[in-house]
């Protein structure tokens, strides 16, 4: 495997996700150049030890710096933003909005110095709100300061049908959109397994993905990151590969569509608010949210996840 040649990639936040993240970034080859940036430098430093350690086995000539010092960021083409509390067993993301919203307005305008071509990428929860936070801070264009939003739960949810229809993951083709978090939806309407309308596969001439299984299906992503924190406190690998994906499409101009959230701008009548929704990410950022057609059910919801989110933006003041 072949690192992306003169490609730097900078990590802020040095826990479990910005370092699975990095590990993730390194093991696919997806910068020439990982680093990492943590205000507690002993830690950062080292996380930054422990993976250098393991760069033979990773993608050749890929370098691993940073520490406790901004400057490790200096220069980055792509900054993905993992500091901040993080949700405890029984909390939502939209509990940590405050305490996040607070280390951002400190965070962004120091490595906006550091980086100021880059494209920020929020993983931060709640990320939606603050990739809209994020925006209003430094004054970015919307395509270049976005979050991961439902990617992750897209990915979830793909692994989930694919397991039940007995097919690859690459050929199951459905989105989780909305808010990530509690409002977040599938959009069953477009969803298909190779050409085939999901709620037409079949299998031994039955129905497979009954209006029961869709449902229960949509519910388990929701409430995938709760059961993971509650057995291990946090949820750190998906995220890290999920987000790594992102970086891919961003430094290799792949132009592929991810659920990722952006401010949205009028789309489906919704405004000022960053919700995911199937987008094109590529060189320099989010270049389209597409206008993906749903059902009224899914449009409902859609508003439901903007409303949820507005009120917590309006709550912050943000
Ligand atoms: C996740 O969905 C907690 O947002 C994090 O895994």
């Amino acid at each position: 495997m072949s690192t992306n040649p003169g490609t730097k990639l900078a990590i802020v936040g040095a826990g479990s996700v910005g370092t699975s993240l990095a590990y993730a970034a390194l093991i696919r080859g997806s910068a020439s150049h990982v680093a990492i940036y943590d205000v507690n430098a002993t830690k950062a430093d080292a996380e930054v030890l422990d993976l250098a350690h393991g760069t033979q086995f990773a993608a050749a000539s890929a370098t691993v710096t940073g520490g406790g010092d901004i400057t490790a960021v200096d220069g980055a083409d792509v900054v993905v933003i993992t500091a901040g509390a993080k949700q405890a067993p029984g909390q939502t993301r939209l509990d940590l909005a405050g305490t996040n919203v607070r280390i951002l307005e400190t965070l962004m305008p120091q490595l906006l110095q550091h980086a100021p071509d880059a494209v920020y990428v929020l993983v931060t929860n709640p990320c939606d709100v603050l990739t809209v936070a994020a925006q209003k801070i430094s004054g970015l264009p919307a395509h270049r300061v976005f979050s991961s939003g439902t990617v992750l739960d897209t990915s979830r949810l793909r692994w989930l049908l694919a397991g039940r229809a007995g097919v690859a993951l690459t050929s199951v083709h459905a989105s989780m959109i909305g808010e990530h978090g509690d409002t977040e939806f599938p959009i069953w309407s477009g969803a298909t397994i190779g050409p085939v309308p999901i709620r037409h596969w079949k299998s031994g001439g039955e129905e497979v993905f009954t209006p029961e299984y869709l449902a229960q299906a949509g519910r388990e992503v929701t409430m995938a990151a709760y059961k993971v924190i509650a057995g291990k406190g946090a949820t750190n690998y998906a995220i890290g590969l999920a987000g790594t994906r992102i970086v891919e499409a961003l430094l290799r101009a792949e132009n592929s569509v991810l659920p990722v959230s952006t401010v949205l701008n009028g789309q489906y009548g919704i405004s000022g608010v960053a919700l995911s929704l199937p987008s094109i990410v590529g060189h320099g950022g989010v270049s389209a949210v597409l206008d993906t057609p749903m059902d009224d059910g899914e449009l409902t919801s859609l508003h439901h996840s903007a409303d949820t989110l507005q009120k917590s933006l309006v709550a912050l003041g943000v």
